[in-house]
């Protein structure tokens, strides 16, 4: 199974000069939680954006174009078909955590969104999720978070299912 897992914008926006829109411990809270022990896949932008990599307690892969990528502790794959086998090979969920390019292309084969839907904007914001289809995506588990002295915005939760 195959779940997307990103906190994205009013406008979808998920990105800015490399890194993340905000500081959001809240959702930070919720990726470790639902993420820990399993496996992630992640663009290689997005694994040397990460503060500390690879991300522990989980398996990680990278999609990378470099043959040469060797990092200690991390699986490689250099194309979707070779990222779509190995997956097919785990009977397990997976979790794609970005970023942009690696979400567009996988959307198309995802059974499960966990989206934070953060209520707020960012007009200087370069990198971007894929809309949402709701004739394709069913909602089926909301979370209201308000904002407070952690978090600066309010953001909203929602695990999707295929229709
Ligand atoms: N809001 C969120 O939840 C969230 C989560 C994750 C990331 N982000 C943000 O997203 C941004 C990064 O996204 P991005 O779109 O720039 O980069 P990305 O998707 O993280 O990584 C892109 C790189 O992955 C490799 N790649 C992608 N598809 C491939 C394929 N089919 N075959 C081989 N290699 C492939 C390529 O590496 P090569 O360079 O080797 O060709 C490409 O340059 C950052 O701003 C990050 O902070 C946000």
């Amino acid at each position: 199974m195959i779940s997307i897992i990103v906190a994205i914008s009013q406008e979808n926006a998920i990105g800015i000069r490399g890194g993340l829109l905000c500081h959001l411990p809240g959702d930070l809270r919720h990726f470790k939680v639902v993420t820990s022990g399993k496996t992630v896949l992640m663009g290689e932008r997005t694994y040397f954006s990460l503060p500390r990599h690879p991300l522990p307690n989980r398996r990680n892969i990278v999609l990378t174009d470099r043959m040469e990528f060797n990092e200690e502790g991390v699986e490689a794959v250099h194309s979707m078909d070779e990222a779509l086998a190995l997956i097919a090979s785990m009977d397990e969920e997976v979790f794609i955590i970005g970023g942009g390019m690696v979400y567009r292309q996988f959307m198309p084969h995802a059974d499960r969104l966990y989206i934070t839907h953060m209520h707020h904007s960012w007009p200087d914001a370069d990198t971007f999720f894929p809309e949402i289809d709701s004739q394709i995506w069913e909602p089926v588990v909301r979370e209201a978070h308000e904002a407070n002295e952690q978090d600066p915005y309010s953001y909203t939760i929602v695990t999707y299912k295929r229709k």
